[in-house]
């Protein structure tokens, strides 16, 4: 009897989410590159239910239900390109290849033409939700060949993440064509960053800032995490405070070293965000308090030269809990108005006609950044599917308003004790900048056309113009 569906990959996203597959009432046929990893898994994990272990490639595909559906959980690069050139002419027409990783969208253009050109069908999904996700219900970002998407609907949804008040709705719609799937998955990993980024500059200024313990700590995010800050992120920073290390008896968190490593997603964002000419600036802040906080070595030896401020907190600790639980929001919103400004960015500048109401409702279950207030993002994006800023929808323009206060003085405080708070501040100055209707470009315009004659447009009439700025100077003093 022929399986349901394949999968090439038997990491531990790989192997979760086959018995996902299974879970679900389907047959599944699995391969991987070393075949002792198939065996085991056949019978271990996989004992006593609908799987097919397969040694080579060809066996996979001979096992497959056509139209085939052979899903790729590898490491993204060059491994994605050479499965599927082994594949292609393994494959029949309207056979569809699914790459599940996390790859750059570009690279999922240019495979889904080429794929496609050989008469079969390919989809870059977004995968999110790490291992537990993969195996209960992640989040799923399909992409690709449109006519793939009727052929995987029903697997993916059923396999997908369910919520809404009867936890009926898949977190698996149809994104769009070509790379767009994996570009949705690659800002839903930027915005990862940089709540991660966020969650830590509240946990620095709150430790430091008020010598908050780990014990309080654990209190401070259960309480958030009861509120509108309810988030998985939240969540399981509340439950890292709580964990004592085996070894030391001491918290874990507390023996953990300082200096972050990152596998490139987030990194993809900002320099994609740089090209398309969007002000990302959360994702790109995070990225480079990740590389500050590798540099550990020379931190150490920097702390002992270079001297900050010797001020403590001296205003009422409550108070400040309070005023970083809205720095933390009123950033948050900030970085989600960023990623979907790009978003919409990219787009255009490649024809996806994205559903952005959908895009927050994919990320509502099962992956890394979902939250409650996705709920609102959606709502916003259903009642004017072209906004073009989330701030600019009234629930959101009245959060912020409501959490302003309390986050300027989170980034005052931050400055005055000297604790690093980047997305904070960084998001605050995004804000006061879009908010203005006037920026200081116009002296910006003026330099460049002082020293390179680059020309500018004027407030005043139509046109554009070149001063002789020299010429014109006052004469300076002597
Ligand atoms: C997810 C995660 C997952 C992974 C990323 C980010 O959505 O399940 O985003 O894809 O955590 O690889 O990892 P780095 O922090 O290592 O870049």
């Amino acid at each position: 009897e022929q399986c349901d569906f394949g999968l090439i990959g038997l990491a531990v996203m790989g192997e979760n989410l086959a018995l996902n597959v299974e879970s679900r009432g389907y047959s599944v046929a699995v391969y991987n590159r070393t075949t002792e990893k198939t065996d085991e898994f056949i019978s271990g994990r996989a004992a006593g239910k609908k799987f097919v272990g397969c040694h080579t490639l060809e066996d996979l595909v001979k096992s497959l239900k056509a139209p085939r559906k052979v899903m790729m959980l590898v490491k993204a690069g060059p491994a994605v390109d050479s499965i599927i050139d082994q594949l292609i002419p393994l494959m029949d027409k309207g056979d569809i290849i699914i790459d599940g990783g996390n790859t750059l969208y570009s690279d999922t253009e240019r495979r889904t033409k080429y794929v496609e050109e050989q008469g079969l069908l390919y989809s870059g999904t977004g995968v999110s939700g790490g291992e537990e996700g993969a195996l209960k219900g992640p989040s799923l970002m399909p992409g690709g060949s449109e006519a793939a998407w009727p052929e995987l609907k029903e697997i993916f949804q059923a396999i997908a993440a369910k919520v809404g008040p009867n936890d009926d709705i898949p977190c698996c719609e149809w994104v769009g064509p070509r790379g767009a799937g994996h570009y949705v998955k690659m800002v839903h990993n930027g915005i990862e960053y940089g709540d991660m980024q966020m969650i830590c500059e509240a946990y620095f200024l709150l430790k430091h800032g008020i010598g908050l313990t780990n014990e309080e700590l654990y209190d401070v995010f259960d309480e958030w995490n009861r509120g509108f800050l309810q988030s998985y992120l939240i969540e399981i920073t509340r439950d890292i405070f709580s964990v004592k290390d085996e070894k030391t008896g001491d918290f874990l968190v507390d023996k953990v070293l300082d200096a972050a490593g990152a596998k490139g997603t987030g990194k993809w964002m900002s320099q994609l965000a740089l090209d398309l000419g969007v002000p990302s600036t959360l994702v790109t802040t995070a990225v480079y308090a990740r590389s500050l906080s590798a540099v550990k070595e020379a931190r150490v030896r920097a702390s002992k030269v270079l001297a900050g401020p010797k001020e403590s907190y001296t205003g009422d600790k409550k108070q400040f809990i309070e005023h970083v639980r809205d720095a933390l929001y009123a950033s948050k919103i900030i970085s989600y108005a960023q990623g979907f400004v790009q978003l919409q960015a990219a787009a255009a500048e490649h024809d996806w006609p994205l559903n952005y109401g959908d895009c927050a409702l994919l990320w509502r279950g099962g992956c890394i950044i979902r939250a409650q207030f996705l709920d609102r993002i959606k709502e916003a994006f259903d009642a004017d599917p072209n906004l073009e800023n989330l701030l600019l929808a009234p629930y959101f323009t009245d959060a912020i308003d409501k959490a302003q206060a309390g986050w300027r003085n989170v980034v005052t405080t931050a400055a005055t004790l000297g604790v690093p708070a980047p997305a904070f501040a960084g998001a605050l100055a995004y804000y006061d900048g879009y908010r203005r209707a006037d920026l200081p470009a116009n002296l910006l315009q003026s330099q460049r056309d002082y020293f390179g004659a680059h020309t500018f447009k004027r407030n005043d009439m139509e046109g554009t113009f070149h001063a002789e700025w020299l010429k014109l100077r006052k004469e300076p003093k002597a």
